[in-house]
Order: C-alpha cells, then structure tokens, then sequence
C-alpha cells in the first residue's frame, strides 16, 4: 500500500514532532502493510492562510527525514507532498510555482475547512481548470457540505477532481457522521484512494490495516486494492487515474 495523505514530516505542521516519532510511524505503517508514504504536512495557515514554512525549507526538512530514514533503514520508502489549504487565491500560487504536488506529479492534495462554505470550495477549484494540475480532495467526508448534501461530491468528479477519503472515517474515529458519509461515497464507488492522515504515532496512526480489511469485507477485494494499492501508486507515478 502507498499512503497518499500522512503528517509524517517532522517539526513542520502539527503532525511529526521529532525524527524518533516519524520513525515510529513509519513501522506502524509498515506493520499494517504500507511501503511508502507520501509527506504530506499542511503547508498553507488555514486561519491566516499563510506559509508555515516555504516551499524551500520543507524540501529541505524532506530531505533530512529521507537521509535518516535511510540511515536507520525504515521500512517504508518516502516521497513529499503537501496538504494544500484551498485559499482563495490558489491560482497565484500555481502561476508562482508555490504548489507541493504529490511527488512533482500533477496531483495536488487539498483540504478546505471543515465547515467551509461549498460556494467557496467551488470557487477554490475552479481556478485549477485548464491548469494541468488535478486536485484530490483530502477527506471529503469530513467536510459538512458533503455530509449535509452527498451530491456535492458529484460537483468535485464533474471538475476532474480525486476524492481521498481518510481510514479513521472508515473506523468511526472521527465521529458517526463522518463514518455514514465515507462509507456514502465508497459504496457509491466514486472515492479514488484511501489514506491515514496520520498525525503522530499513538492517535490518528499510520497503520491503515483495519480500514483495508472493513473496505475488503463491506465493498470488496477489488474496490479495496483500487483505493489502498492501485490509485495511490498511480498518482504517485504521475499516471493516468480512471474511475473505478
Ligand atoms: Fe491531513
């Protein structure tokens, strides 16, 4: 499995706070089957909608967390990313050269707030029309939009958009509405990939076993290794992603 969504990158955002919890998370992940990890650490405020550090110093956190992995050979490999907030003025940031895609792919994690405005969503997405670049919406289930209107997640596949739902959804750790809402979207086979979001090694871990296997036993081997194996390896390869 390859994680898509992880704050496994240490000492940026509220995720990793050492080189040792890092670690920690990555053979949790390991232990529950996943071989790489995409970095993925909130990169823009999502209050002030400013740089928690820029594009330079988290490339170079990046690089420090890989040499360490390598040197304690972790188990998993990594790749970096980002967990872009939806500001309003995203296509700045595009035109500027300031996005983290997913492993310099044209892949684009991005998050709103969890009570944003769909008219705001709508307006952030749209400026990436004709941009080449493909956002994939981290944790749509989250988001009260979606949870209070499911079809707005039609809204996002009709732009082109991925879905990425998160494995705590799936287990009920982010509460029965985000659990009703995800399994929603996955048994309406329109989710594109699942990730762990993981923020630390003991809560909101990186192991995403327990999702796979409840994903395996409702909706299906198949579907499952679309969402845990084949779409997040394509995305991390820069290749083509169809519906399942
Ligand atoms: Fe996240």
């Amino acid at each position: 499995m390859i994680d898509i969504h992880c704050h496994i990158l240490n000492g940026v955002d509220d995720g990793s706070m050492s080189e040792a919890e890092s670690l920690v998370m990555a053979e949790s992940a390991s232990d529950g089957g996943t071989r790489a990890i995409v970095a993925t650490s909130h990169y823009f405020n999502e209050y002030q909608c400013e740089k928690l550090l820029s594009k330079k110093e988290i490339k170079e956190k990046f690089r420090d967390l890989k040499r360490y992995f390598e040197r304690v050979k972790a188990p998993v490999n990594l790749y970096l990313g980002s967990e872009q907030y939806g500001v309003n003025n995203i296509y700045s940031l595009i035109e500027n050269d300031e996005l983290i895609t997913i492993n310099d792919s044209k892949y684009l994690l991005i998050e709103f707030s969890l009570d944003d405005e769909i008219e705001r969503a709508k307006y952030v997405i749209s400026q990436f029309e004709d941009t080449g670049i493909i956002p994939v919406i981290a944790h749509p289930e989250r988001y009260e939009f979606v949870q209070d209107d499911i079809t707005n997640v039609f809204w996002f596949l009709r732009k082109n958009c991925l879905l990425q739902v998160n494995k705590g959804s799936i287990i009920g750790r982010f509460g029965a509405e985000a659990e009703h809402t995800a399994m929603r979207i996955l048994r309406e086979r329109v989710a594109h990939a699942v990730a762990s979001d993981a923020h630390g090694p003991y809560q909101r871990t990186a192991n995403l076993s327990e999702a796979f296997e409840r994903v395996c036993f409702e909706l299906g081997d198949s579907y499952a290794d679309y969402l845990f194996y084949d779409t997040p390896d394509r995305i991390v390869h820069n290749k083509y992603i169809e519906r399942y």
